[in-house]
C-alpha cells in the first residue's frame, strides 16, 4: 500500500473553487491537510494549456491532482504528462454526477463499469509511482446507464458496493475516497446531487469493516471537528468540501488533530498579512488578484466584520487589491482581526 503521507484530512476537489489561489490560501491555514485540485479532464491535459492547468505554487504541497477520464490510454498519457509537475497523488474522478462529465462516461457513470475503473487505475499506476486513488460514491442510479454489473440501472446497497470494491481492488488503488451518498445521474443537478440523496455514513463504515486493508476516506456533509473525530474512529481519513470553502477558519483547527503542539497560532490579521505578498506578486504579473481574493470571502464567517469584509472584497476598487487589503486591516474590527482562530 503506497500511503506515503499519512494525512487524516483532505480538502475536496471543487471546480471553480479549489484552484491554485484557494490552495495557497488554504495552506496558510493548515500545513498538514492534503489539498486537491479542481477536476481536470485527461483531454484538457493532453490538448490544453498544460502550464495554466497544472502549475502550482510549491507551498501548496501536499497536493493531489484529480483527473476525469473515460479512456485508460488517454488517462495514461495525461498522468505521464503530469509527471513533470510535483503532485503528491493522482486521483481518478468516479463520483461526479454532472451530465457534461457522466454523459461522456466519466465521473459517477463509471461506477456502472468497475472493470473499466480497475483498468484505469492500472493504467495510471503504470504511468506513475505516486499514490493513485479513486473518488466515488456509495452507489448510483440512472435511467440510461445499465451494464452487466448494474443491470437495473442502480445500485445502492452494501453487497453491491462490496462487489464493486472487489473488482476495483484488483488494481489496488492506494485510497478510496467515498462520498457517502448515491449519485442520481438524471433529474438532479450536480448541486442537488450533493444535498438530496441521503448520507449513509454506516455504509462506508461497514465497507471499511469488510475491507480492513483498504484505506478508506469518508466524504459528505462533514462540518465540525467533533464529526471529524467520530468519523476517524471508523475510517482512515476524512474529506471536507463546502464547509472548508465557506468557512475557511475551520481549516485552522485541522493540524491540531495530528499533534496539539503542532497547531499554529493564527489570527485573521496574520492570514491577511501573509496573503499580501502573494496578491502583490499576482498584481505585478498582471494576474487576476480579484479571483484569488474571492476565495477568501468566508474568512470572517460567523464573526463581526463578515459583511464589511465581503463588501470590501466585492467593491470594484480604484486602487490595487493589495491597497484594499491594507485598508481592510485598518477598517475591520481590530479585536476580531487579532483573535486566535
Ligand atoms: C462547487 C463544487 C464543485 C465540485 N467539483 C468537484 C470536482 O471537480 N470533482 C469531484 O470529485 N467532486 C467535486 N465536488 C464534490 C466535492 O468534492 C464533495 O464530494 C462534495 O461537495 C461533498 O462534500 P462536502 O459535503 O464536504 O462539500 C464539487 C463540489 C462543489 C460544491
Amino acid at each position: 500500500m503506497n500511503n506515503s503521507f499519512n494525512h487524516m484530512i483532505s480538502i475536496a476537489p471543487m471546480v471553480d473553487k479549489t484552484d491554485r489561489h484557494f490552495r495557497y490560501f488554504a495552506r496558510l491555514l493548515t500545513k498538514k491537510t492534503l489539498l486537491y485540485t479542481e477536476m481536470i479532464t485527461s483531454q484538457a491535459i493532453i490538448h490544453g494549456d498544460r502550464k495554466k492547468l497544472l502549475d502550482f505554487n510549491p507551498t501548496e504541497n501536499p497536493v493531489a491532482l484529480q483527473i476525469a477520464a473515460s479512456n485508460p490510454d488517454e488517462l495514461y498519457k495525461a498522468v505521464k504528462i503530469a509527471e513533470d509537475w510535483n503532485y503528491d497523488e493522482i486521483n481518478l474522478n468516479a463520483g461526479c454526477p454532472s451530465d457534461r462529465v457522466s454523459g461522456n462516461m466519466m465521473g459517477a457513470s463509471l461506477m456502472a463499469y468497475p472493470e473499466l475503473i480497475a483498468e484505469m487505475i492500472s493504467s495510471m499506476k503504470s504511468a506513475t509511482k505516486k499514490p493513485v486513488t479513486v473518488k466515488h460514491r456509495i452507489g448510483i442510479s440512472s435511467s440510461k446507464v445499465t451494464s452487466s454489473f448494474m443491470p437495473y440501472g442502480f445500485f445502492n446497497d452494501l453487497g453491491h458496493l462490496s462487489d464493486f470494491m472487489i473488482i476495483i481492488n484488483k488494481a489496488a488503488p492506494d485510497r478510496n475516497i467515498i462520498h457517502a451518498r448515491i449519485a442520481i445521474l438524471e433529474g438532479l443537478s450536480p448541486k442537488e446531487n450533493r444535498d438530496i440523496p441521503p448520507l449513509d455514513y454506516d455504509m462506508v463504515y461497514n465497507l471499511k469493516k469488510q475491507f480492513p486493508n483498504s484505506i478508506i476516506e469518508i466524504n459528505g456533509g462533514i462540518k465540525t471537528l467533533d464529526e471529524i473525530h467520530e468519523h476517524l474512529t471508523h475510517v482512515d481519513s476524512v474529506m471536507i468540501g463546502r464547509e472548508a470553502y465557506s468557512n475557511p477558519a475551520f481549516m485552522a483547527r485541522f493540524d491540531s488533530l495530528y499533534n496539539p503542539q503542532d497547531s499554529m497560532t493564527l489570527t485573521r490579521r496574520t492570514i491577511i498579512e501573509d496573503l499580501l505578498p502573494y496578491i502583490e506578486d499576482l498584481e505585478s504579473k498582471g494576474e487576476n488578484a480579484h479571483l484569488a481574493l474571492s476565495h477568501t470571502l468566508g474568512l470572517f464567517q460567523n464573526q463581526p466584520g463578515s459583511s464589511l469584509w465581503k463588501r470590501l472584497l466585492s467593491t470594484p476598487s480604484l486602487g490595487t487589491k493589495s491597497i484594499l487589503l491594507r485598508d481592510a486591516l485598518a477598517s475591520l474590527p481590530q479585536d476580531i482581526l487579532d483573535k486566535e482562530i
